[in-house]
């Protein structure tokens, strides 16, 4: 905080999505700003990184696991001191609602102590020696240098924390780049990591991805990259390194998850699961649902009841009460979303809740639209929409769903709605070289943290939940001598 206040260069400022009624009309409101760090000044966060690091000679990498531990205790301590002013800041910043935002908190509370406490059982077993073909060794795990961290903007807390904090503990140290939206709830936090970690250790930098980021990729000196958001930003970033297929990488990247509803599914259950599925936090979940495959038998039963729960989600202000729609923090967005229905509707699709406000902008809120008949002509039966619009193909056989998720340049998960266990055993069958999760009458969804969280095809890299997450941000190291036991004869 003090830093910031400090700052004397360039500043970014930031608008809330969250439009406050003026004698105008509605307008945007600027919430605050973050300093637009140079290309020379964010080089300097990398120096402060690598000294700290000092090849693996510094104060942090050599510390007992447990003595990281401690740091981190005291840390999530602290952290959970900022919940009132981070939550109110989500809330704001990306236009969140309340319950959302709070749950948002917690569970990165909850991850940081499942962190810790995975660790503590990582480092329990590396303690161990084995014995295999008259070699005993000791095999641990220690840090890689200097990873760089960048989340996305839709959980700017939660997601950057899925990467920042298991690097952090496993001893490397630590370059990060808050979301583009989502900069300013990092500050009440400043004051905690600042106080907290030794200097050099963890080191925050903003500003435009090409000026800050790519300058520090250029140099050569990222060991690992941590990031969550497009295909293309990550391939941008990474090809700017000298060296990349040297650099750990860990991608969370764009999905198109189907939920796919078989003729005999439980249908109030699928529509419930279809609706959170695809419109929590507007559609901005990269394990949103983002296309829907509904029997033709049963279609028109599932649009109906669809439309009708959708019409019961309340659109306000995100600290309101029971709201469910909010404003979209992207500028642009709700020109995006509208042109995506427009070459559906082009194409011959309906929005089949226009009668009640579907696909209708006011100001930066966007009003779900429900498309139907959607077909492989339009834009949105490929494209990731992340936002409020929900496409929806009637299907006569399971082989056109099934060809559809082999031809996806995404694989992250599926849902699958049904009561026949052999149907959906067989639909598993099919969709489990595609995707990497397959949800049974359920939606899609990245927790509980502890599971693995990944994808196939373009939709990640590497693996992300406490324990993988761990493993990623570490490499064994052998310590090993002679059995002398079993080498007496
Ligand atoms: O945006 C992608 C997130 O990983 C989604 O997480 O399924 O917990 O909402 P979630």
């Amino acid at each position: 905080d003090g830093e910031l206040r400090q700052w004397q260069g360039p500043m970014n400022q930031v608008q809330s999505p969250v439009c406050i009624e003026t004698m105008e009309g509605y307008q945007q409101k600027i919430i605050g700003s973050s300093p637009l760090l140079t290309s020379k000044e964010s080089l300097e966060a990398l120096t402060a990184a690598h000294k700290a690091y000092n090849k693996g000679q510094g104060f942090w990498p050599t510390l007992k696991v447990k003595e990281r531990i401690q740091y981190m205790e005291v840390f999530v301590t602290e952290m959970q001191k900022q919940r009132d002013e981070v939550v109110k800041l989500l809330m704001w910043e990306i236009g969140k609602t309340l319950a959302d935002s709070t749950k948002e908190f917690d569970r990165t509370v909850t991850y940081i102590q499942d962190t810790i406490n995975a660790l503590k059982d990582l480092d329990r077993r590396s303690s161990k020696f084995e014995i295999e073909s008259g070699v005993i060794a000791q095999i641990r795990r220690v840090p890689l240098g200097v990873t760089l961290c960048m989340g996305p903007y839709n959980y700017p807390l939660n997601e950057t924390f899925t990467t920042l904090i298991p690097a952090l503990i496993m001893g490397n140290t630590v370059v990060f780049k808050p979301a583009k939206y989502g900069v300013l709830l990092i500050r009440p936090l400043l004051k905690a990591f600042c106080d907290i970690f030794p200097k050099g250790v963890i080191n925050i930098i903003y500003g435009r991805g090409r000026d800050t980021v790519g300058a520090l990729m250029e140099t050569g000196q990222v060991d690992a990259f941590a990031f969550i958001g497009t295909n293309k930003g990550a391939n941008d970033l990474k090809k700017m390194h000298p060296k990349p297929h040297k650099l750990r990488s860990v991608l969370g990247l764009d999905a198109k998850n189907p939920g796919i509803v078989l003729p005999d599914a439980d249908m109030e259950n699928a529509v419930a699961e279809c609706v959170t599925g695809s419109l929590s936090y507007n559609g901005q979940r990269c394990t949103a649902l983002k296309i829907l495959f509904v029997h033709r038998s049963i279609v028109e039963e599932f649009l109906g009841k669809f439309t009708e729960a959708v019409n019961h989600l309340k659109p306000g202000m995100p600290w309101d009460e029971g709201v469910k729609l909010t404003p979209l923090p992207e500028p642009g967005k709700t020109d995006y979303l509208a042109g995506l229905v427009k070459d559906a509707e082009r194409h011959g699709a309906q929005v089949v809740n226009a009668g009640y406000g579907g696909g209708e902008v006011n100001e930066t809120y966007f009003h779900p639209a429900i498309l139907y008949p959607v077909n492989d002509q339009m834009r949105v039966y490929r494209e990731e929409q992340f936002g409020p619009v929900v496409p929806v193909v009637a299907y006569d056989n399971i082989e056109e769903v099934i060809a559809y998720v082999v031809s996806s340049n995404f694989g992250q998960q599926a849902s699958i709605f049904g009561r026949d266990p052999q149907k959906i055993a067989e639909l598993i069958d099919e969709l489990y070289h595609q995707v990497s999760r397959i949800n049974i009458n359920a939606q899609c969804q990245r927790g509980p943290d502890v599971f693995p969280f990944n994808g196939r095809k373009d939709s990640a890299e590497g693996t992300l939940s406490v324990s993988d997450a761990l493993r990623v941000f570490s490499i064994r190291a052998i310590v090993a001598t002679k059995d002398q036991e079993s080498n007496k004869d």
